[in-house]
């Protein structure tokens, strides 16, 4: 068996979380891979809405483990609050949620230090969700960091108040005032009810797990153009969001990846701050906003706006190596007499049909094609024959250009309102 990766293709929140749990009847295991609780994935099914953090997005179907990789950063803060809230609402969480001892742990000194680092930054920052994740994966690399496999040991006290000894010097030459004691108690009595669910060493549960036939799919957070390498740095995250951190995420080796799900949304969007160059300033961006409700899962912030950007929808599919395409939101699109699609950029007196190195507002303009729109509310649809022609033509327009099928088209947020183009998809 391979195993299947599932991925954003923008700035984040293109619906992952609905379509992994869409497709979780199909796989024994879910596995999410990067990020941490700087991801909202939202599902929607029998009128409940619930958002995600760092729990794969399989976790309310009965059939399948869910699996916390050793990408992910944890905190445990959050993870204790979001597992209570599964708990409340009758899921057997202990039973089908396994941590990777290889995770990093995110400590409440790593959520200081992304809040002083951001506040130093001052015009420039990131507009980071401060939930501490770029400090918790500098420590990673840094050598310095604390994993879940450690908590269990006799010295993890030790290494703690070690490691906080140096963040503390840190914050100390940032001048960031805090009161750690504040926020400690709740993050050990977390670590206490941590300790008591499964751990494993991740690779071999799945590998194994690959030898004995089972499905496996693995759940990415944020979106590529966010990746630590290939994204618009140093407007990014701090981890590999792209096809790859799968296989170092989860410790799958590269040929055993199968299809690679590219989601994107019919539009773009982007929270905090970076380049975005189909940003739209005027009525048809708020338009997009409001219908679409486009505000952050995690911080509440509006998302910003635009038409889809099809050169760096291919770069995405270029690196990924996305198999199949999943288009979310078509129906916020309803009601444009034309849509717009970015087919090239103006840059530095040439056109050119790629995302390059530098992509700021002032070295580039997008350039569009106007397609026609569809007027026909698409939320009640229930089988793709019933799409109107317009929107068949812009699937097609996008699959032309991508060179990718689309697979799904999403038309509302309920689990429900998915239209699947290929039937052995689900
Ligand atoms: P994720 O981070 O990729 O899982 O995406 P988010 O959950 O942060 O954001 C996607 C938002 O769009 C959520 O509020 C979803 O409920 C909603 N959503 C997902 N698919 C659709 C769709 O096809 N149409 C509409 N209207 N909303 C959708
Ligand atoms: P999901 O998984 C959208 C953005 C932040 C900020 C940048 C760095 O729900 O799609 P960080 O907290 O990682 O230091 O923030 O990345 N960002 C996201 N935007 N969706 C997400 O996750 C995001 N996770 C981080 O807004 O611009
Ligand atoms: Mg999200």
């Amino acid at each position: 068996m391979k195993v299947d990766v599932l991925l954003g293709l923008q700035w984040g929140d293109e619906g992952k979380g609905k379509i992994v749990d869409v497709l979780t009847p199909k796989y024994d295991i879910i596995g999410r891979f990067q990020g941490g609780p700087n991801a909202g994935h939202t599902l929607e099914f029998n009128g409940i809405k619930h958002v995600l953090r760092t729990i794969p997005s399989g976790i309310f179907h009965d059939t399948a483990i869910n699996i916390i990789g050793n990408g992910v950063v944890i905190d445990p803060v959050v993870l204790i609050a979001e597992i209570d809230a599964l708990i409340k609402m009758g899921v057997d969480v202990k039973s089908k949620l396994l941590f990777a001892k290889k995770a990093h742990l995110i400590l409440p000194t790593h959520r200081l230090l992304d809040a002083a680092s951001e506040a130093a930054k001052g015009k420039e920052k990131i507009g980071s969700t401060l939930k501490g994740i770029g400090p918790t994966y500098m420590d990673k690399t840094g050598r310095n960091g604390i994993r879940i496999g450690d908590i269990s040991l006799p010295n993890f006290k030790d290494k703690y108040d070690a490691l906080v000894e140096k963040h503390k010097q840190i914050l100390s030459h940032l001048n960031f005032e805090y009161n750690l004691p504040e926020m400690e108690p709740e993050w050990f009595k977390a670590i206490e009810t941590l300790k008591t669910y499964q751990q494993i060493e991740s690779e071999h549960y799945i590998n194994n797990a690959l030898q004995n036939n089972k499905a496996i799919l693995a759940e990415g957070a944020q979106g590529s153009l966010l990746d630590i390498d290939f994204g618009s740095y140093p407007f990014v995250t701090s981890s590999n969001t792209i096809c790859a951190g799968a296989c170092t995420g989860l410790g799958i080796a590269p040929n055993r990846i199968g299809n690679v799900y590219g989601i994107f949304k019919a539009y773009c969007t982007r929270v905090g701050s970076g380049p975005f160059p189909t940003e739209l300033h005027d009525e048809i961006g708020d338009q997009i906003r409001n219908n679409g409700r486009e505000f952050g899962s995690v911080t509440g912030r509006p998302r910003r706006t635009g038409w889809l950007d099809l050169p760096a929808l291919k770069y995405a599919v270029m690196i990924n190596g996305v198999t199949e395409l999943l288009m979310m939101k078509a129906d916020i699109l309803s009601g444009f007499d034309t849509i717009k699609v970015c087919t090239a950029y103006n840059y530095e007196g040439k056109q050119i049909d790629y995302l390059p190195f530098d992509y700021s507002p002032e070295l580039l303009s997008p350039v569009y094609t106007e397609l026609k729109g569809w007027n026909q509310d698409l939320t009640g649809l229930n089988s793709p024959d019933q799409m109107p022609q317009a929107l068949n033509d812009y699937i097609t327009y996008i699959e032309k250009a991508t060179g990718v099928p689309i697979s799904v088209v999403s038309v509302g947020p309920d689990r429900t309102q998915t239209l699947i183009r290929k039937k052995e998809l689900v």
